[in-house]
């Protein structure tokens, strides 16, 4: 008998330039990638240029794409509002080195839709963001120590990477000095009198977190959690901070804190916000932003308010695609199409594993999907509020990730980090058909190899 095709060989097969430019990638860059989450064995896949809902790599393979800028391409490749917007700016000049129309039309979307957005400050990433406002909330309260949550991902700033405590399972890093971690406190999420006995103590500068759950909704939170916060936190004069990088005018044109109706001290922002740019921001009461200000007072302004330059805050051509995204994205039916899509995308693929007897699920919210193979993960027909309990995301067993990932691009669709990713306002229904038919393709072939 003829040996099986694996998905590793028709992967190779298939991208002979990619493979070539990532070697080539291989003396320039660490691990021949430029982010973590595109690294990936054999070789990542390189993108020569993208349009829509769709991209195209190095050969020439096309793909349905819900990587989606990571989540920052609410209404795909190379909108042409935004592409226009952009064109515009450019020959106007990219950085003026001073305040520009622009940003203040980019500020005044943000606090025309982010409930909690009284004020605003840009920021170049998501990073940044998370970074200013938890120094705002240090600087505002003047307590040191920071709560988090087990899983929730705030970008790589030393202050959300990791904690010192043993006990907490959440990815870290290296580099992070021992004084630091010791300041940052992580906890299961949904468990609130947990909360309430840890900010009892008063120590507590601010409650950081994921506002739909752990790692964009991989972990979705239990329904009341965010209003349990917010009594919680009010009650104990810490400062929460709804991270909305990702659900920021993506679960609603005002994010987690309009769809819920709970409205947090700070919200970070980015992805979304920047139009597919780079940018990010600290959005929320004035009085915290005002720790921001400079007064006619010459000893809180050399070391009593929160210093913040950055050469690219608020830059003129982040500004112009930003603030025309959020024009575009506050009408809302960009919402309601993606949202729909992906309601359809998770009922599809979820048909498909019943149909195929493979053990695991589907599910979403809003316009993110995730995806969980293998016995150990939910299974179809548990509810979609599955794992609203669990403390920690459920684990997917790493060669079935790489296998969905590799095999799902054979079959023209890019997922993002291997089991999920984003709808947009441009996605369509025959974009979700074709994924389903390489859904079904590569569970085939995942079969054929034992890989499930
Ligand atoms: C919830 C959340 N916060 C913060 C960040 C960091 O944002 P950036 O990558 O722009 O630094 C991310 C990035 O994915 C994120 O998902």
């Amino acid at each position: 008998m003829a040996a099986v095709n694996t998905i590793t060989d028709d992967y190779r097969r298939l991208h002979p330039g990619s493979q070539q430019l990532y070697e080539e990638a291989l003396r320039t860059f660490p691990s021949g990638v430029t982010h973590d989450i595109r690294y990936t064995s054999p070789f990542p896949i390189f993108i020569d240029r993208a349009a829509g809902s769709r991209k195209w790599d190095v050969d020439a393979n096309e793909y349905i794409d819900y990587v989606m800028g990571h989540g920052a391409l609410f209404l795909g490749h190379a909108h042409p509002e935004i592409t226009q917007a952009v064109i515009e700016q450019a020959p106007k000049g990219t950085h003026y080195g001073a305040n520009h129309r622009l940003e203040l039309e980019w500020g005044q979307r943000v606090r025309a839709l982010v409930p909690s957005a009284e004020e605003v400050r840009f920021t170049s990433s998501g990073t940044e963001a998370t970074l200013m406002a938890v120094r705002l909330a240090r600087a505002y309260t003047g307590r040191d120590k920071l709560l988090k949550f087990d899983h929730h991902f705030h970008g790589w700033q030393d202050y959300v990477v990791g904690t010192r405590a043993a006990e907490s399972d959440s990815p870290r890093s290296a580099g992070v000095p021992a004084s630091t971690l010791g300041n940052t406190i992580s906890i299961p999420q949904n468990n609130i009198s947990l909360v309430d006995e840890v900010l009892a103590k008063g120590e507590f500068a601010a409650v950081i977190l994921e506002p739909t759950g752990a790692s964009w909704g991989t972990a979705p939170v239990r329904g009341d959690f965010l209003a349990d916060l917010r009594e919680v936190t009010s009650r104990h004069k810490t400062v929460l901070i709804f991270d909305e990088v990702v659900t920021g005018f993506r679960v609603s044109a005002g994010g987690a804190q309009a769809r819920y109706g709970v409205t947090p001290d700070l919200t970070t922002l980015a992805k979304i916000l920047a139009g597919g740019l780079p940018g990010g921001a600290v959005a929320g009461k004035a009085d915290i932003l005002a720790m921001l200000e400079f007064r006619d007072d010459p000893v809180w302004n050399a070391g009593l308010r929160v210093a913040h330059p950055g050469t690219f805050n608020a830059n003129p051509l982040s500004a112009a695609a930003g603030s025309t995204m959020l024009s575009i994205v506050a009408a809302g039916n960009h919402h309601q199409h993606a949202d729909q899509l992906n309601e359809r995308l998770v009922n599809d693929l979820n048909a498909v594993l019943e149909q195929t007897g493979m053990p695991g699920r589907a599910y979403g919210l809003a316009s993110y999907f995730h995806i969980l193979l293998g016995k150990d993960c939910p299974q179809v027909g548990d509810g979609i509020e599955w794992p609203a309990l669990a403390p920690a995301p459920p684990r997917m067993p790493a060669v079935l990730t790489a296998g969905l990932k590799r095999g799902m691009l054979n079959h023209g669709v890019d997922l993002m980090g291997g089991n999920g990713g984003f709808t947009s306002g441009v996605h369509s229904d025959e974009d979700i058909s074709r994924t389903i038919d390489a859904f079904r393709a590569t569970l085939r072939a995942m079969k054929a190899e034992g890989l499930t």
